[in-house]
């Protein structure tokens, strides 16, 4: 398997990846260029120079997984690479401190006036009076967005001494410690404020959450640092809320376009700013490397990985649990596809017994994997199972029910389609033992693994003898026969794994066979 690193990752994360697999190094390529060669690539590593754009996507048939080197996936179309079902992976902790610490850096570099009187000294003149600065301790500062980076940056600036304040709509103040951090709303933050900072990621409910509006209630002097992403503030109304003297200065490592050498805020003295560099320490590249190596080695390996950003995230423990229900739930799905057909309007999923404590969303995305791959000709994996399914607006329902009845762990599969009703059940025995335990009405016990018959027929003498003469004169050999039936002599299925391909004529001489109702061919 081939992969491409089109940004400039650490050579640590490259020597891992070189253990396993063919890799290049090709930086500073064009959408264009990358569109050609990338049909070739099982997986791609980028930082956030090189943007993964849908039209790049489109052309990665190969293409299983992309790594994002650090946190930001906002330079990735990743509702195309669901679509396509690529897995996109991040390394979201190992460049958290290098931020947080960069923050600070800005902060203090901010209040203290320090590249400006810097680029002064550098230049000759010995000025004191220029670059009276401002303390940080006693005051005010509001952190937008409590996440790994937020945290930090409010623990650091606690032995300051500052007061942390925070807006976060999906942290509570129960999560955080009141005395060292206070959750208020983002207009509290806005109005109270001496400093703000952001730490929030750039989507589109967060794109200028400090806007021309905001910064009319900011409070007046206030100093903004933003080390996140640079479409969080909008820069227009920055600049000009400099000019006017709202704001008293701006500490930047992120623009709304990048790279930002010709911005204008740049221009002015009160802003003080970085090339992007909140990541850019030795350990940080070191770590982010290192860690998204190992997650698209994971990947490629179809191992499950640490940080998935548009599929579940599922930890090894509960992998080891689920693994055979997930295998056997991709079955009761490919099952179903090859046993009926119409246009499928419902899926309803059940889950009973013990697994329901368990992720059952993954399980629900393998029978859907299962059941659209026989159908579909566009790949379906568990990364866009989902979104194909509703895509066909197909409707999916999940039920759980702690209780069981006869098995201790059961899946359901029940499909709705234009022309039936069917409903196949399965479980796992043991640790791995997975079998088909119902099929419509009936309970069969089935392994569902290799070749098999399905045979709907009367239950009456030499139904099985008929069967067998035929596949013996075939040279068919059966490996195991199962049979169900409603009542001695009603209807009722015969189900026979076989060790060959059974060709559909012969499947049309057994469903000619007086008796028979229906047959069907079923391969695992
Ligand atoms: P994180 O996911 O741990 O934290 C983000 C936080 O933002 C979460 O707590 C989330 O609840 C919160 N959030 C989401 N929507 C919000 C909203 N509308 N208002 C307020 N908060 C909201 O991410 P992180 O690792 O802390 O990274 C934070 C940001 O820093 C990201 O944008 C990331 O790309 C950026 N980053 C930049 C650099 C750099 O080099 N400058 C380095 C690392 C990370
Ligand atoms: C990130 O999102 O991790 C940062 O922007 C760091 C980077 O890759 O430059």
């Amino acid at each position: 398997m081939r992969i491409l690193v089109s940004d400039p990752i650490a050579s640590e994360g490259v020597d891992i990846l070189k253990e396993e697999f063919q890799v290049d190094v090709k930086t500073g390529l064009t959408e264009d260029e990358l569109v050609y060669i990338i049909e070739d690539y099982d997986a791609l590593i980028v930082r956030s120079s090189t943007k993964v754009t849908k039209r790049i996507i489109e052309n990665a048939n190969r293409l299983k997984v992309i790594g994002r080197a650090g946190v930001g996936v906002d330079n990735i179309d990743v509702e195309a690479a669901t679509f396509k079902g690529i897995l996109v992976v991040n390394a979201p902790e190992g460049n958290t401190i290098a931020a947080a610490e960069h923050t600070m850096a800005m902060m203090l570099s901010l209040s203290r006036k320090i590249p400006q009187a810097t680029m002064s000294l550098k230049r000759g003149h010995w000025d004191k009076k220029a670059f009276m600065g401002v303390e940080v301790k006693g005051k005010t500062l509001g952190i937008i967005g409590l996440g790994r980076i937020g945290r930090e940056v409010g623990k650091r600036a606690r032995a300051f001494h500052m007061n942390v304040i925070s807006y976060d709509p999906y942290i509570s103040q129960e999560n955080i410690h009141k005395d060292e951090i206070k959750m208020v709303d983002l207009d509290t933050l806005l109005r109270n404020s001496d400093f703000i900072t952001l730490h929030a990621p750039l989507t589109s409910s967060t794109n200028h959450i400090i806007g021309e509006k905001e910064f009319k209630i900011l409070k007046k002097g206030v100093r903004i640092i933003n080390c996140a992403r640079g479409g969080l503030i909008d820069e227009n109304a920055l600049y000009n809320s400099i000019i006017e003297g709202r704001v008293a200065g701006a500490s930047l490592d992120v623009f709304e376009k990048e790279p930002a050498t010709n911005n204008k805020l740049l221009k002015l003295d009160q802003v003080i700013a970085t090339p992007h560099l909140g990541a850019s320490t030795e350990e940080a590249q070191i770590n982010v490397s290192i860690d998204i190596a190992n997650d698209v080695i994971r990947a490629l390996n179809n191992k499950t990985v640490r940080n998935a950003v548009n599929m579940m995230s599922i930890k090894p423990e509960e992998w080891a649990k689920i693994h055979h229900y997930v295998l056997l739930a991709e079955k009761l799905g490919k099952f179903y596809s090859q046993f009926r057909d119409g246009r499928v309007r419902r899926i309803e999923m059940g889950y009973s017994g013990g697994i329901t404590e368990l992720n059952t969303s993954i399980l629900t995305a393998s029978a859907l994997k299962g059941l659209l791959n026989v159908i579909l000709q566009e790949p379906v994996n568990l990364v866009n199972a989902l979104v194909v399914t509703k895509e066909r607006k197909i409707e999916i329902v999940e039920t759980k029910k702690r209780d069981v009845e006869d098995y201790s762990n059961l899946i359901t599969l029940k499909v709705i389609s234009d022309n039936y009703e069917c409903l196949v059940g399965g479980t796992v025995f043991g640790k791995n033992d997975q079998r088909i335990v119902m099929i419509n009405k009936y309970k069969i016990d089935l392994i569902p693994e290799g070749n098999i018959i399905l045979i709907s027929h009367r239950d009456k003498p030499g139904m099985i003898g008929s069967v067998g003469t035929i596949l013996g004169r075939n040279d068919i050999n059966i490996a195991t026969m199962q049979v169900g039936r409603m009542s001695p002599r009603g209807e009722a299925i015969m189900a026979l794994t076989v060790d060959e391909y059974v060709n559909p004529q012969i499947i049309k001489e057994i469903a000619d066979t007086e008796g028979i109702e229906e047959v069907k061919f079923i391969v695992f």
